[in-house]
């Protein structure tokens, strides 16, 4: 049987060594604390301008992600959640994730992304609806040099479809079998 890893690899198109290549550098040195903050921020609250073409007059409308993401499916997936404290949540795992201190555990215990996600239906289309915001949020966060930036979408890419992998363990015949994993390690496990 497909590991949860290797459907990770298959599904998201990037492999392991490339997924876990933030290990490589310290990122939370190179980035600071302060770009972090800006990236889940942007990626939950920025400002999009949406050009509708209505003729004869284009019409431009602002809108917030992911909070008020035209796709109201996507959407509803955080309709329970509390944007700051979502924000908050995210930026601390990806600090400690990447090399700086380990806020989200020290606030709210081991990540347990899987178990975390459980109450969501993380598909492949709310995959890719998640990782189309988080690369426009990459791209809007002035402070990420472009080899950051790949390495961290390619961090991002396989964390997803690895969600994605866990989400059929809420089908009881696969329940309890949540393996260990690289991505919600502070540091980097052992090969
Ligand atoms: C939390 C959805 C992918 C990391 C959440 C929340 C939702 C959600 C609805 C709750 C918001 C909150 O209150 O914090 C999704 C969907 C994804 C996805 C639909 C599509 C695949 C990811 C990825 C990562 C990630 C790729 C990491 C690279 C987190 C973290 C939290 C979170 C750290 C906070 C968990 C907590 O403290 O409860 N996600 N997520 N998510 N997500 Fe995701």
């Amino acid at each position: 049987m497909q590991s949860l890893q290797q459907k990770a690899s298959e599904w998201s198109g990037v492999a392991g060594a490339d997924a876990f290549a933030i290990d490589e550098t310290n990122l939370f040195e190179k980035l600071g604390l302060q770009t972090f903050v800006d990236l889940s921020t942007s990626f939950y609250n920025r400002q999009e301008r949406i050009v509708l073409l209505i003729w004869p007059i284009p019409h431009l409308r602002l809108g917030t992600l992911v909070f008020d993401d035209e796709e109201q499916w996507f959407r509803s997936i955080f309709a329970t959640s509390k944007k700051e404290d979502a924000i908050r949540n995210q930026y601390e795992f990806f600090v400690q994730r990447m090399g700086g201190p380990p806020l989200y555990s020290e606030r709210k215990g081991h990540p347990a992304l899987i178990g975390r996600h459980r109450p969501f239906p993380v598909t492949h289309r709310a995959a890719e609806r998640w990782l189309h915001h988080m690369q426009q949020a990459l791209d809007s966060t002035q402070t990420i040099d472009p080899d950051s930036k790949i390495k961290m979408m390619n961090f991002f890419r396989h964390t997803a479809f690895f969600l994605v992998a866990g989400d059929e363990l809420k089908n009881p015949a696969t329940k309890g079998a949540v393996p260990a994993c690289k991505h919600a390690a502070s540091k980097p496990a052992a090969e």
